[in-house]
């Protein structure tokens, strides 16, 4: 997909990694919707833009809404025609304390930001998409959908389900003229992270944080070759500091490929 002119709609993208690919999206020429429940990050980041010359609108959006997701998907269409790009990337971590002390209106929580936001945001936007010709939808997981996440193991499945929500759909998908990937990133110098780490340090955690971040452009990188890459189909693609490595899902015993 070529992304001059295209138009993208990103949640969560007042801050990290959204912002980060809001900010790459519009230098590559495509008009962003940026969606967040921060209004303060999301006016920054439709800031950065304007002045780099791209273009961009805010919209406060929770995307645990359908109402507010709706209206996040009919932005991009009322103010630039149409909707191509969907990044699914709001996300929380479960925080401290973690699984089983977490309380369940916490945990719940992230299973409906981190999983059941990102279903919702793919069902409602591929009709959409269908209607205008086909789009990209980028799924924002985590390594920690791939391999186990001792330190939150509830945000480690809603990753892990979003992982195969993106295999599982993409013949789907397909059909529709709509590529949909996840990409998988490691630990990424964002506000999340350096949040996270700050609170298990005050609760006595030794630091987990590795010694080598990411850094959320790297992960813009990798959102956009997936956005930008035709042949990518239901594709996983890890990011580590030594690189990204895309992760083909294997197919179903029995199933046809
Ligand atoms: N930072 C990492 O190490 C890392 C690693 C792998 C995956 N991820 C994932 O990347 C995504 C972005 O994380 P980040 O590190 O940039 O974090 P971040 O905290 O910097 O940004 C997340 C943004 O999502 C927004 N948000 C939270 N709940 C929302 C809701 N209900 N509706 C709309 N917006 C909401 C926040 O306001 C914030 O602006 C998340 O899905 C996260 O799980 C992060």
């Amino acid at each position: 997909m070529e992304i001059r002119g295209k138009v993208a709609v990103i949640t969560g993208a007042g801050s990290g990694i959204g912002r980060a690919t809001a900010g790459r999206l519009a230098r590559e020429g495509a008009s962003v919707v940026v969606a967040d429940v921060d209004e303060a990050g999301g006016a920054e980041t439709v800031k950065q833009i304007e002045s780099a010359g791209g273009k961009a609108v805010f919209i406060r959006a929770d995307v645990t809404s359908e109402g507010d997701s709706r209206r996040m998907l009919e932005t991009a269409t009322a103010k630039f025609g149409r909707l191509d790009i969907l990044h699914n990337n709001a996300g929380i971590a479960t925080g401290i304390p973690g699984f089983p002390k977490a309380a369940l209106a916490q945990w719940r929580r992230v299973i409906e930001i981190d999983l059941n936001a990102m279903i919702m945001g793919t069902w409602l936007a591929a009709p959409i998409m269908e209607i205008g010709g086909g789009g990209a939808i980028v799924n924002t997981a985590s390594m920690a959908g791939l391999y186990p996440h001792p330190l939150d193991p509830i945000y480690g499945a809603a990753k892990a389900g979003i992982v195969n929500f993106t295999h599982s759909l993409a013949p789907w998908a397909a059909e529709r003229k709509i590529r949909v990937n996840c990409v998988c990133p490691g630990i990424v110098d964002t506000p999340m992270v350096r949040k996270g780490v700050e609170a298990a340090v005050k609760a006595g955690y030794k630091s987990w944080a590795p010694s080598q971040l990411l850094q959320a452009d790297q992960i813009a990188d990798a959102v956009v070759k997936l956005i930008g890459d035709d042949s990518l189909f239901g594709c996983s693609m890890e990011v580590r500091p030594s690189g990204p490595r895309i992760v083909e899902p294997r197919p179903a015993p029995g199933s046809r490929k």
